[in-house]
Order: structure tokens, then C-alpha cells, then sequence
């Protein structure tokens, strides 16, 4: 039986944990050829062996999503490696940062900057770079990862994280319209209380302090698997939603449906 995404060459940034990781695994077990990108070289090495030993066709490159020349490197080494690109998950974000942390008046300059660099400045430059390949190469699909604290107000994330993450939103429905014309979908996920190792990054129990702090807002009241925002992007992803673009899929057991 053909696979959903056989002979399609796809990019995944983030893929060395998390969401990204769970789409790296979509993609390759449905058949993609799939370049793994993080900037933790360990992590994403032992998720591409990983997947390579299910027997999908893997490559992985080390790359800073907020630097420019590590992104233009990715995106070729991609198509040089599988000979194209046609899908490209921009997840790469720091949701975690500022969880639970200081209150707008109290935020440093230095947390607003590095915010806005991993969750707004590398997906810019993650979409200018493919874009630029899709162009010339008949089009392709975009997905980028936003937040529910990009649409409306979550206390623990922070206002450098939700001005970052309504960015995110905007460069996708901005692009979306722009290269329309030019057989390029580009669509983001809105994820709700998605538990990764992300939340722990101030120790396990501030982790499960955010996770209980958050849950009950969601009408469905579960912590969301990795594996079902992955759902999304793949889903977007594919030619069942050539319609599709510009789109704000949330994944968040119906937070958004309460405003
Ligand atoms: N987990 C959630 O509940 C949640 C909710 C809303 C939005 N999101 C968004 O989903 C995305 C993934 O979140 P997650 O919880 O899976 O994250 P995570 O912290 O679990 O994993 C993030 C991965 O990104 C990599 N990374 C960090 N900075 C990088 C950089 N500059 N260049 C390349 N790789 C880099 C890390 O090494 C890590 O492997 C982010 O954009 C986040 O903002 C997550």
C-alpha cells in the first residue's frame, strides 16, 4: 500500500524532543524522506538512529533556527541530500522561558530578545529560506507552530512568548496570501497543554505545577500526546487539505472555543 507522504522530501525543525520529535516520527513512518534538524546535536542524532533502525530514510543536521546561515545551510543540505523540498514543520519555540516566571513590568530586555529569537525569528527564517527554494521548484507546504497564548490570554506564558507566538500567526496568514499564486499552503498549529520535557526546564515539580495550573482551562480536560499535534501537521501537510492555507489549526481540547 503506497504510504501518505511517499517520495516527499520533508523538513522538521525542532525534531530532536517534544512536538517536533513526534513529527519527525509522522512523517518518516509514513513514508517521507526526512532531514531532522535541532540545535541539540545529541537529541536529534539519537532520534534520526532511532528511526533509522525502524528502517525510514533519516538524515540529520545540527542548526540554530535563529541564525541565518545555519538555516539557508539546512534547507540546502536537504535538497541536496533528498534531491528536494516539499514540506517544511517550523517548530522551533520556547514555550517554556517565562512559564510561571516574572510579570510583564518585571521582564528583562534580555528574556524579550531571546523570546523573540527562538519563537518569532526562526520561523521567519525558516519560512524565507524554503520559500525561496519552493518558489523556483513548483511550491510546497508550510507548517508553523504558534501558541493559544498567540490567540488569547494564558497567564503562565508570558507576554514576550504570546507577542512572539501572534507573530507566528500573522507571518502565516501574510504568506499564506502572498505566495498563494505560487502553489505554496502555508498553515500553523495553535497547541494547548501539550506535557514535553520543555516544562521541566526549571525542574520537574514547576513542570507539573504549570501542567495543573493550566489543564482545567481546556474543556477537555487531558494533557494533549505530541503524537496528536503531529496528527495536525501531517495532516495539513497533505493533499487531502489542498484548500488550506493560512489556517490556525488549534490542538487544544477546545480552550479556544470559550472566548
Ligand atoms: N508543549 C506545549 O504545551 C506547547 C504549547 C503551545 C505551543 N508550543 C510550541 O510547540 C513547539 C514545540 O514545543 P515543545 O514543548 O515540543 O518544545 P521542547 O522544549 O520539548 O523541545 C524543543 C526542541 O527545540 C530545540 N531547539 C530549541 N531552540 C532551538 C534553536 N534555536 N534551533 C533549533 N532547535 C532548537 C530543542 O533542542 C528541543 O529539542 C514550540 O514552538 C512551542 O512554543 C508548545
Amino acid at each position: 500500500m503506497t504510504q501518505r507522504f511517499e517520495g516527499k522530501a520533508v523538513l522538521v525543525t525542532a525534531a530532536g524532543d517534544g512536538i517536533g520529535m513526534a513529527t519527525a516520527d509522522v512523517f518518516a513512518r509514513q513514508g517521507a524522506r526526512v532531514m531532522l534538524s535541532d540545535i541539540n546535536e545529541t537529541t536529534g542524532q539519537a532520534v534520526t538512529e532511532r528511526l533509522r533502525k525502524e528502517g525510514c530514510e533519516v538524515a540529520f543536521l545540527h542548526a540554530d533556527a535563529t541564525e541565518e546561515s545555519d538555516v539557508e545551510r539546512l534547507v540546502a543540505h536537504t535538497v541536496e541530500t533528498f534531491g528536494a523540498l516539499d514540506i517544511a514543520a517550523n517548530v522551533v519555540g520556547d514555550a517554556h522561558r517565562d512559564a510561571a516566571g516574572p510579570e510583564f513590568h518585571q521582564q528583562s530586555l534580555e528574556s524579550w530578545e531571546h523570546t523573540q529569537a527562538v519563537s518569532l525569528r526562526s520561523v521567519f527564517l525558516s519560512m524565507k529560506h524554503e520559500i525561496a527554494y519552493m518558489i523556483e521548484h513548483g511550491g510546497g507546504v508550510i507548517t508553523n507552530v504558534t501558541s493559544l497564548a498567540g490567540m488569547l490570554y494564558v497567564d503562565a506564558a508570558g507576554a514576550a512568548y504570546a507577542a512572539s507566538k501572534a507573530g507566528v500567526i500573522r507571518l502565516t496568514k501574510f504568506a499564506a496570501v502572498s505566495y498563494a499564486d505560487r502553489a505554496i499552503r502555508v498553515n500553523c498549529i495553535a497547541p494547548g497543554v501539550t506535557p514535553t520535557n520543555g516544562y521541566n526546564k526549571a525542574g520537574e515539580e514547576m513542570g507539573q505545577m504549570v501542567i495543573d495550573h493550566l489543564l482545567p482551562n481546556q474543556p477537555i480536560k487531558r494533557p494533549i500526546a505530541t503524537s496528536e499535534q503531529a496528527d495536525a501537521i501531517a495532516w495539513l501537510s497533505c493533499k487531502e487539505a489542498a484548500m488550506v492555507t493560512g489556517h490556525v489549526l488549534p490542538i487544544d481540547g477546545g480552550w479556544t472555543a470559550l472566548c
